[in-house]
Parts: structure tokens; sequence; C-alpha cells
């Protein structure tokens, strides 16, 4: 249920400085976990927990596209145990969470190389694509098996083949339909948790103009007040463009 400008109010929020587009670094779960004696599939499990909300708080306040990282090209170099952990959340995911997302009118994307992942994993994604593809809420992009350099390399090749085809040069326009976010504004909000301060190849063309926050709290404890506080300070900051104007 979308929240009333009454409603945002109250969350100290003013639609008019909602982010059209944010983007997370969810990091942190193994942390998480270890500081709890716990094992690092509980910390995943509980970032999980953590996503379900901010989604939901996301769609709610009304953010237009969401990309969050759920794994990179460079976590494949992780044990295969782990691998197998994140795989199992992953389809646990959409087999539970995809009713209420549907309902919510929340269109799920995956952003990435899909085919490196086992059949059971790739099917349950494309699962969820298909079925909410028609939806016109919140754009949840989930970035799987995701390298920026690697996006901007296919990107740049797509807009080269196209303008080829039509006998011309490639333009800019061509090179960002090649991106997998193609049709969505550009990043207004990077969120990276667990204190660390790098983009990580993380959507680096799309991130040219975004406001960047990071905050010390592991992504499992990242819950809605965390978010607003981010919001807070997105309202915040005083957004030039390169230019002169704020806002
Ligand atoms: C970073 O924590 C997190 C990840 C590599 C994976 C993020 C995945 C989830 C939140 C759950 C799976 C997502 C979905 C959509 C089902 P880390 O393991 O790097 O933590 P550390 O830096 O403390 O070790």
């Amino acid at each position: 249920m979308k929240y009333t400008e009454k409603e945002l109010n109250a969350f100290g929020l003013a639609s008019e400085s909602i982010p059209r587009h944010v983007a997370i670094i969810m990091d942190g779960n193994g942390r998480w976990a270890k500081a709890r004696g716990q094992m690092r599939s509980a910390g995943h499990r509980a970032g999980v927990d953590a996503l379900r909300d901010i989604i939901r708080f996301s769609s709610d306040s009304g953010v237009e596209a969401l990309t969050v990282y759920a794994f990179s090209t460079e976590n494949k170099k992780r044990p295969p145990e782990e691998i197998g952990v994140l795989c199992g959340l992953l389809i646990e995911y959409f087999k539970k969470e995809i009713d209420e997302l549907d309902e919510n009118r929340v269109r799920i994307k995956s952003i990435g190389d899909l085919s490196w992942f086992p059949e059971n994993v790739q099917a349950a994604v494309l699962n969820a694509e298909a079925r909410t593809a028609e939806n016109e809420g919140l754009k949840l992009n989930i970035a799987l098996n995701y390298g920026s350099q690697a996006e901007i390399v296919r990107a740049v090749k797509y807009a080269a083949a196209v303008a080829r085809k039509e006998n011309r040069e490639p333009e800019k326009e061509d090179f960002e339909a090649g991106l997998y976010t193609a049709g969505l504004p550009p990043v207004d909000l990077l969120i990276r948790t667990s204190g660390e301060e790098r983009i990580s190849n993380f959507l680096l063309y799309q991130l040219a103009y975004a406001e960047l926050y990071f905050t010390d709290v592991y992504w499992p404890d990242f819950t809605k007040e965390e978010y607003i506080k981010a919001l807070t300070a997105f309202a915040k900051r005083s957004r030039r463009f390169g230019g002169l104007t704020a806002k």
C-alpha cells in the first residue's frame, strides 16, 4: 500500500525528495553472523529478511526502481558451500516471496549473467521475471553474477552492432540501450552497509551523479529505520549535476 503524503511526513520524508532509483550494496552478512557466533549462512538468511522490509518500504514510499547487489562476479571465488547456500536462498526467496511481490505489483528483473547459475536457480529467477513482467509498481533489479565492467563492454558491443547495421556512428542512446538498466532512470542514491566505502564494480555508469551513503550497520541490521535515515540524508543533499543551482 502506497503511503500518503501525511504518512511520509510522519517518517520525516516528503514525496518530492524520494529518490527515483536506489541502489544497494548489501554488505556485512558474514560479519553480522560472526559477531553472534553463528554460521555465515545465518547472516545471509538474516540478510534476506532485511531485504524484504527494504523492498516493501521502497514500494510503499514511491521509489521507482531498486537495484540490489545479491551476487557479484567476484563472489564466484567464494567456497562452493557458501555459493550453494546463496543459491538455495535465492530459490527459496523466489518461491516464498513471489506471491506478495506480485500482489504489490513489483516487477522483478535479474541483471547479470544468469547462465552461470545451476538450472534450478535460473528457472526460479526466470519464473519470477515472467510472472511479474507486466507489473507497474516498483522495478526491482536483482544483480546476480553481475559486474559493471562486463556490462559496459557488453553495451559497447551492442551499440557498435546497432550502429553498424544502420551504417552510422554509435550514440550515447545506443550504449544506454545495451545496459541491463535500459529504460530506468539513473541511480539517485547508492547505499552501502557495513562500513566499506567502495563501489566494487557496481553500476559504474549509472552512478555518475548518484549521492553516496555509507553506514557502519551490517546489512541484516539495516532496518526500515536505517533506510529512513538514508532517505533523509539524501533529501538534505544539494544536487547540482555539475551546475550551480541547487536541485
Ligand atoms: C555481503 O555479505 C552479501 C552478499 C555477498 C550476498 C547478499 C545476499 C543476500 C542479502 C541474500 C540473498 C539475496 C536474495 C535476493 C535472496 P558478505 O558475505 O560479503 O559479508 P562479509 O563482508 O561480512 O563477509
